[in-house]
């Protein structure tokens, strides 16, 4: 089943509110691209500003609490996310699973938070390169995804799949390894949510750009991109949308 691709930018700690020109154009330059849902995920200072300047367009966070509310000094919840403007969540990328420690049983929390109050949620996983070197690399992701993903089928979810060798670096799986580790997944998806685990769109990340973008999407499995560093730019990461609607 070819689903609709879904394209989405995840600035990291990257702009100020100097840089939400290049937010509005970006929802701009994506309405000449209807066949893809597009949105950026932007640090939580630009949320509400962004969504304000350019309102249908999705804007979304990079990490979530899992508490409703209380004592967590720093965090944000799935509802404040959602006052300010925010339609979807990242949760579990590597640079969260790693830097900050979390588990995927904690993952796995905070998208059932995001998801029950209807925060759509991009469910990272990927492996390291000593975890690649020694082809354990889909054992090793179908088990982080096993752990992380939510219990229930909920609309709104997607699953990244980045390799954490990838991701900054440039370099790229081949496509033959990105089509096995999909696959992989989408196999999990269907084991944890029978036939919906179908509707669930699985997601590449890890230095995609203009000039690999087209190839990456015409792997199977592969219903769009989670793209850091070529997403701060309309002018990267429009033809990487327009990849993704030539598909
Ligand atoms: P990159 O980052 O496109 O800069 O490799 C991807 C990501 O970490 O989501």
């Amino acid at each position: 089943m070819a689903l609709r691709k879904l394209v989405a930018g995840n600035w990291k700690m990257h702009g100020l509110s100097s840089d939400l020109g290049e937010v509005r154009a970006i929802a701009e330059g994506s309405r000449r691209y209807p066949t893809v849902d597009v949105a950026l995920c932007l640090p939580a200072i630009l949320i509400e500003r962004a969504a304000r300047a350019v309102p249908g367009f999705a804007i979304g966070a990079q990490d979530v609490h899992e508490a409703e509310q209380g004592a967590y000094t720093g965090c944000t919840s799935a509802r404040q996310l959602l006052d300010a403007g925010a339609s979807l969540t990242i949760v579990g990328h590597s640079e969260r699973r790693e830097g900050q420690y979390e588990s995927n049983s904690q993952i796995k929390a905070k998208a059932e938070a995001a998801l029950s109050c209807g925060l759509g949620v991009i469910l990272c996983v990927g492996e390291s390169l000593a975890v690649r070197e020694t082809g354990r690399a889909v054992s090793t992701v179908e088990a982080q995804l096993d752990a992380s993903l939510p219990d229930g089928f909920a609309e709104g979810l997607s699953v990244a799949y980045e390799p954490i060798w990838a991701i900054g670096t440039g370099k790229v799986p081949g496509v033959d390894d990105i089509a096995e580790m999909h696959a992989a997944l989408r196999a999990r998806l269907e084991a944890a949510y029978g036939d919906a685990g179908q509707s669930v769109r699985i997601l590449y990340g890890g230095s995609v750009k203009a000039s690999n973008a087209a190839e990456i999407f015409s792997v199977a499995h592969v219903d769009g991109a989670l793209v850091g560093g070529a997403s701060l730019k309309a002018s990267d990461f429009l033809p990487i949308v327009a990849a993704a609607a030539a598909s």
